[in-house]
């Protein structure tokens, strides 16, 4: 398994640009499921987890061509399955996002239960739930979700508690129902947006997205079209964050800032110097230590739980104490664990982390655990006194295109062993 090797004290300086964004790209791609011509994505971040679902689809009979440029283009007419193995799902959860697509479509699917992950035990009860409501006939048995259904209905959706990728499935779904859904306390995260601009450049009648409440009209059929995913703010957020824990100076480009607010906010408070425009953003820090910063996640536009452990790491070296409370996940303080193995002072009560800024951390091995947490041990790296090896990347290939290249292109000293 290959490692990152990460010699700190370098101040980030430089720019870069950021890549379209994972959790817009997968339900995006999901969503080619819906629609009788071909339809062609780019701006698709060359990942792991893109890998996944291209696999998942092809698997499925859906031909995919992809370009130099990771331009796919995607035609579901040559279909043959609508099975979603354990194997895949195991690998990447948003392989449910093609649930929604192919009971809506086909009628039929057969789609593994993903289990509980490093980070809680996410369920997707309500995905579930919405699609009967819908009047699909689902069925769970032998760890597999079976749905099907004639015609999905439009209907009225209330939902629990806001989820994500649960939004994004039944938003799907209601393309194409029979008459009008409405998906009450939706998720307004701007993928969610994404995800409804590229169904209405489809042809699907959408609104209210990015609200909390969206009405879908429900259509006969939907069409090809082609569309840029969105830049990745998790990714803008990470090197943000890279550069204020090394008191660097960055720019980065092909971006949209208005979708950081939170993040933003925080890093002013942690003293960082910040200016934006409408597609970049630029932090600079003035070789300064940063002052630590209380978080609270919770759904956007809040404090993203996707930059919790980011802002972790940041505090562990800033001046003061700092209280990161996790509302989102009940398990995501993995990374707290080895923070603390490179000398950072957190106590951990519940999801509340107390942290206490040291001068400088420790290089020691650490193991990447999941996604975000990989990249807050990879900003400790980057100021931790010498050779940090980070264990089990494939974390961070699930999200992070390139890492290593940008971080060095910034000046970060960082190389990748195969292990
Ligand atoms: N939940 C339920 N029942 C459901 C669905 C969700 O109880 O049916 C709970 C979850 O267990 C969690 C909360 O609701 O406690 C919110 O989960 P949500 O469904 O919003 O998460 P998700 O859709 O599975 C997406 C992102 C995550 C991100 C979360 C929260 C994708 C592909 N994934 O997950 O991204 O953390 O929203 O913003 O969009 C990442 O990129 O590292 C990542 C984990």
């Amino acid at each position: 398994m290959d490692k990152l090797i990460i010699t700190g004290g370098v101040p980030l300086k430089g720019e870069i640009r950021v890549s379209g964004a994972k959790n817009a790209a997968l339900p995006i791609l999901a969503a080619t499921l819906l629609s009788d011509g071909v339809v062609t994505v780019g701006n698709i971040p060359h990942l792991h987890d893109i890998t996944t679902t291209m696999e998942l689809l092809g698997r499925m009979g859906v031909e995919l061509v992809v370009d130099e440029r990771m331009n796919i283009e995607v035609d579901s007419s040559s279909i043959k399955d609508f099975y979603a193995p354990y194997e895949l799902v195991k690998t990447m959860r948003a392989s449910i996002l093609v649930l929604g697509p192919l009971v809506s479509r086909f009628g039929e699917a057969l789609v593994s239960l993903p289990g509980g992950c490093a980070i809680g035990s996410r369920p997707v009860n309500l995905h579930i739930q919405g699609l009967s409501k819908m009047g699909a006939d689902i069925k769970v048995e032998k760890g597999f979700i079976r749905a099907k259904a004639k015609k999905l209905k439009g209907t009225r959706l209330i939902m629990d508690l806001v989820t994500v990728t649960g939004t994004e499935n039944l938003m799907m779904a209601a393309t194409l129902a029979k008459g009008t859904t409405t998906i009450e306390n939706a998720a307004r995260e701007p993928e969610v947006v994404d995800l409804a601009n590229c169904l209405t450049a489809m042809g699907a009648h959408i609104d209210g997205a990015g609200t909390d409440t969206i009405l879908i009209e429900g259509v006969d059929s939907l069409n090809g079209t082609k569309y840029d995913v969105l830049p990745d703010r998790i990714e803008t957020g990470t090197y943000l964050a890279a550069a204020a824990i090394t008191g660097g100076h960055v720019r980065l480009k092909d971006t949209r800032p208005e979708m950081l607010k939170a993040v933003v906010e925080k890093l002013k408070e942690a003293g960082a110097d910040i200016t934006l425009g409408d597609t970049w953003i630029e932090i600079n820090m003035h070789g300064d230590r940063p002052q630590a910063v209380n978080v609270r996640t919770s759904p956007y536009p809040a404090f993203p739980t996707d930059m919790q452990a980011q802002f972790t790491a940041v505090n562990v070296v800033a001046d003061g104490t700092g209280v990161i409370s996790e509302t989102v996940f009940e398990n995501r303080f993995m990374h707290v664990h080895e923070l603390q193995r490179m000398g950072a002072d957190i106590r951990l009560q519940g999801n509340t982390a107390v942290t206490r800024g040291v001068q400088r951390l420790t290089a020691a091995p650490v193991m990447a655990t999941d996604l975000r947490a990989s990249a807050s041990l990879v900003l400790a790296g980057l100021v931790a006194a010498g050779d940090t090896a980070v264990d089990r990347i494939y974390h961070i290939d699930r999200g992070y295109e390139s890492i290593e290249e940008k971080l060095a292109k910034l000046g970060a000293r960082i190389r990748r062993v195969p292990g």
